[in-house]
């Protein structure tokens, strides 16, 4: 495969990667996170969370890792690191930052303690405990529209 095959592939995993990721937080965001609040039974409702939301962890740790693999590969083959010298390219820190604060979630702090935490949290004060979880959802759904819409728009030309 020439450069420029290799450039539109890596292109498109970036934006496959993206959607699956980024669209499976709005999911958990928007449809389960608020589902799951509505089942009265504590035990279920934590049990069809750690069901769902450990089949989504997977496909994140996966989607997480072609996103690197293939912006790291753009950043290489278009030559621009200087971009993260210029502010002007705040969208370039964000995507980085975005994929650093879930890396942390999903490889170091879920497996470590969040889920045992988590657990415990749950079955002590579930209402409470599920609204932290949604809100935490919420604000990290943002942050990423946020670098999403900043990075299509950055990425063809528009200069903020
Ligand atoms: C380490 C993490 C990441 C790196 C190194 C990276 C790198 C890149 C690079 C180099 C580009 C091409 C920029 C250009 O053409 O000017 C790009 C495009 C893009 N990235 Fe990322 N990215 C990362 C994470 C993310 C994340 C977390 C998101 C979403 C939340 C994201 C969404 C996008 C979008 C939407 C585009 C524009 C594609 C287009 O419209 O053609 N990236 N990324």
């Amino acid at each position: 495969m020439d450069s420029v095959n290799s450039y539109i592939f890596a292109r498109a995993v970036h934006i496959f990667a993206v959607v699956f990721w980024i669209g499976g937080v709005a999911f958990v965001s928007t449809i389960l996170i608020p589902s799951l609040k509505q089942i009265p039974d504590i035990n279920n409702r934590l049990a069809l969370f750690e069901k769902l939301e450990g089949k989504f962890a997977i496909q994140a740790r996966i989607t997480t890792l072609l996103t690197f693999i293939s912006g790291i590969y753009l950043i290489d083959v278009m030559q621009i690191w200087y971009r993260f010298l210029l502010w002007e390219f705040w969208w370039m820190h964000l995507m980085v930052i975005v994929w650093l604060l879930f890396t942390l979630v999903l490889f170091v702090l879920e497996p470590w303690f969040l889920h045992d935490w988590f657990r415990k949290q749950a079955l002590a004060n579930s209402a409470k405990t599920f609204r932290k979880l949604h809100l935490m959802h919420i604000v990290l759904l943002t942050i990423s529209i946020i670098t999403l819409v900043g990075a299509m728009f950055g990425a063809h030309g528009y200069r903020f």
